[in-house]
């Protein structure tokens, strides 16, 4: 695996795949690689392209109070975890390669960026936007790789593909999780052992509010008993809703493809899963 901090070096590299005739997909990743990210090297490789995975730890997608600063780096473990999935290049920028002097662009995608996480957490699919707008640029792939369990940011990557003409197939890939059915997360790391015992709190019951909204209870009356047993759990909730699988507008019609999303704090560390609901 060929690992390149520099602009310049990541054109030539990308030059000498086109040569080959080489398909590119790229995976972002803010490191800290689990068997998630592993999963997305996995898809990219079985697609038949050279694979191009980014680590970098945005820092315009985090906001004042949130863990930039302790946001986990790992960047020799997550190296060697790539050579051994396969990956052909890993793209290392700097923050200055990112974000110059006198940087002054933002790419905002409105509508599906607005609710749920973009209104918790304000700016933040702005940085999201803006940071994968840069590394579709610099890498130019043909297929992009991300992650169901960020369900809303793979929404808003769509949105914003179609929307600016990128020639690039975005790819979901299913959420991983542990044996026990907790979403993998680099963020699961900050969950102590008790806190952890409880977090698979969140699965179960967005498993079962998905099953009960499937037998036709009332959207709000399945998400609120999640959000009571969330809550007994020993979480703060955040949001359990309800919403189109694409659109993410909330109350979707039963004959539209629908997800239900939820959001939650266990202690300091904040996580989000999400299920389909589909019909028996
Ligand atoms: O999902 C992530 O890890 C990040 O949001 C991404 C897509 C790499 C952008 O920084």
């Amino acid at each position: 695996m060929q690992t390149v901090h520099d602009l310049n070096e990541l054109r030539a590299a990308i030059a000498a795949f086109r040569a080959e005739g080489a398909r590119i997909a790229l995976v972002p990743t803010m490191g800290a690689l689990h068997a998630g990210h592993i999963a997305l090297i996995d898809a990219a490789k079985r697609a038949g392209t050279k694979v191009v995975a980014s680590i970098f730890v945005n820092p315009t997608q985090f906001g004042p109070n949130e863990d930039l600063a302790r946001y986990p780096r790992r960047e020799a473990a997550d190296s060697r975890m790539l050579v051994e999935a396969g990956c052909d290049l890993l793209w290392l920028p700097t923050v200055e390669t990112m974000y110059p002097d006198g940087f002054a662009s933002t790419v905002s995608v409105a509508g599906v960026s607005e609710t749920l996480d973009g209104a918790s957490r304000p700016g933040h699919f702005d940085g999201v936007a803006t940071v994968v707008t840069k590394l579709f640029n610099q890498v130019s792939p043909d297929a992009a790789f991300f992650g169901e369990k960020d369900y809303q940011q793979l929404q808003v990557i769509r949105r914003m593909v179609n929307d600016l003409d990128f020639a690039i197939d975005i790819v979901g890939v299913p959420t991983q999780r542990d044996d026990d059915g907790l979403a993998l997360s680099s963020r699961n790391i900050y969950l102590d052992e008790e806190e952890r015992a409880k977090a698979v709190a969140l699965p179960r019951a967005l498993g079962v509010a998905a099953r009960a909204i499937a037998r036709g209870i009332p959207a709000e009356e399945a998400a609120a008993e999640a959000q009571t047993s969330l809550v007994a759990a020993g979480f703060t909730v955040d949001y359990v809703t309800l919403v189109d699988a694409e659109t993410l507008a909330a109350n979707p019609g039963a004959d539209r493809p629908r997800r239900l999303l939820a959001a939650a704090r266990m202690g300091q560390t904040r996580l989000i899963d999400n299920i389909a609901v589909t019909l028996d």
